[in-house]
């Protein structure tokens, strides 16, 4: 095993749920290279390729020093031949030629302007980028057809490209709890995503809503939008229900690891003022985000109490920790963890948890607190 400057040794597991990844890390100068990599490769649809770059990545993330050499990276796992030679590159020369060749590349760049416009996903992009459009710009150019969530993702470009500051998230936070308190007492809310796990800063504000009497929480998600559309608050909002239907023989395989929440995705709409004092405003009303106006990216999820746990997990990522808390759960314990439930495939049981620390346990992993999970 890799010795360290102490001469200690360096354990590296080899999943990233088995691991502390902080948010500040030593390594950022290789892991901007790789995630650029992976990136491209999720453009070109290459979910495998993406996923191996995005691992390599992580365990550098998660080393205690900064890699001076490819001396550094020996019996450390997920380095395939491809990441080492691009870190060997950039150790080596400052850079690598691939990264700054894909940075730069036209179809690299068009695809992240037009998957950075809300509601556009690789597909649509790829498919406009072949008909010559390459810019959120041009989509209005040349009238294309957009579905309802497009149309708001081109309309509010601009602002939703800023990143959202943390007193921004305390500020919605606010304005969400006075939503939930005023449509039934007795909630708890949580801040999720990236926020929950020490970012300063993010794409969006994740909130995830449950009531500690089971079955209280059915149908609160329409009762809290029609609440804040009276404010005025929403630009934009798709709401979805509840789904989740437990069998009895485990979980359903499914394709895509959306969950099945009562959940929706939204446009917050806040002021400028507010949001630099600090104090909510919500009195005006209308759906226009005019030049004192700001407008952010919500997503709402309600839970029942039982499955708040799990939700909370899920919720929280990165999305590589919680692809890599699925995969272990798959590979090592023969169980299938969502963010409703934990199934064991060997007992054939569900096993319930009330907390998060519980659900490692379960999974047979250490507790890796929110902070470290930035894999
Ligand atoms: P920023 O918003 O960019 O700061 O990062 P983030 O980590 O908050 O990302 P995001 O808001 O996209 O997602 C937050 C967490 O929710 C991540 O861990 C995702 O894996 C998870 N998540 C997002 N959508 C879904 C979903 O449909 N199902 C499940 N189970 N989890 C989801
Ligand atoms: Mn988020
Ligand atoms: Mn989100």
């Amino acid at each position: 095993p890799e010795l360290n400057g102490d001469g200690a040794e360096i354990l590296m597991k080899s999943y990233a749920c088995q691991r502390r990844t902080p948010l500040k890390h030593h390594n950022a100068f290789l892991t901007e290279a790789l995630e650029i990599l992976a990136q491209n490769a999720e453009f070109n649809d290459n979910e495998g390729r993406s996923v191996a770059f995005r691992r390599a990545a992580s365990v550098l993330k998660a080393l205690p020093h900064r890699v001076k050499s490819m001396e550094d990276l020996r019996c450390l796992p997920c380095l395939g031949d491809h990441s080492q030679r691009v870190i060997k590159e950039i150790l080596e020369d400052g850079s690598s030629r691939e990264v700054e060749s894909t940075r730069q590349s036209e179809q690299f760049q068009a695809m992240k302007a037009l998957t950075g416009v809300f509601g556009v996903g690789v597909r649509t992009a790829d498919r406009w980028i072949r008909e010559g459009l390459r810019t959120p710009d041009d989509l209005i150019r040349t009238g294309q057809q957009l579905n309802r969530a497009q149309q708001a993702g081109v309309q509010y470009y601009s602002e939703l490209q800023r990143a959202v500051t943390r007193a921004e998230a305390e500020l919605i936070m606010a304005i969400v709890e006075a939503a939930v308190n005023s449509v039934l007492p007795g909630c708890q809310i949580q801040l999720m995503g990236g926020f929950r796990r020490g970012k300063e800063v993010g794409h969006d504000v994740d909130f995830l809503i449950t009531h500690p009497e089971e079955g209280k929480e059915e149908g609160l998600m329409s009762k809290i939008i029609s609440w804040l559309e009276e404010q005025g608050v929403l630009l934009y909002q798709k709401t979805t229900r509840n789904s989740y239907v437990e069998r009895l023989d485990g979980p359903a395989r499914s394709a895509s690891n959306m969950d099945r929440f009562e959940r929706c995705f939204s446009i917050f709409k806040l002021h400028s003022s507010a949001s630099r004092s600090g104090s909510a405003s919500t009195s005006e009303s209308g759906s226009a985000c005019d030049s004192g106006c700001r407008a952010v990216r919500v997503d709402l999820v309600v839970s029942p109490f039982s499955q708040f746990a799990f939700a909370t997990l899920g919720w929280t990522g990165s999305k590589l920790f919680e692809r890599e808390l699925r995969r272990w759960a798959g590979q090592e314990k023969q169980m299938t963890l969502s963010s409703h439930t934990l199934y064991d495939s060997k007992q054939n049981l569900y096993l319930r948890a009330q907390t998060e620390e519980e659900i490692f346990a379960h999974l047979g992993l250490e507790f890796i607190p929110p902070s470290e999970r930035n894999a």
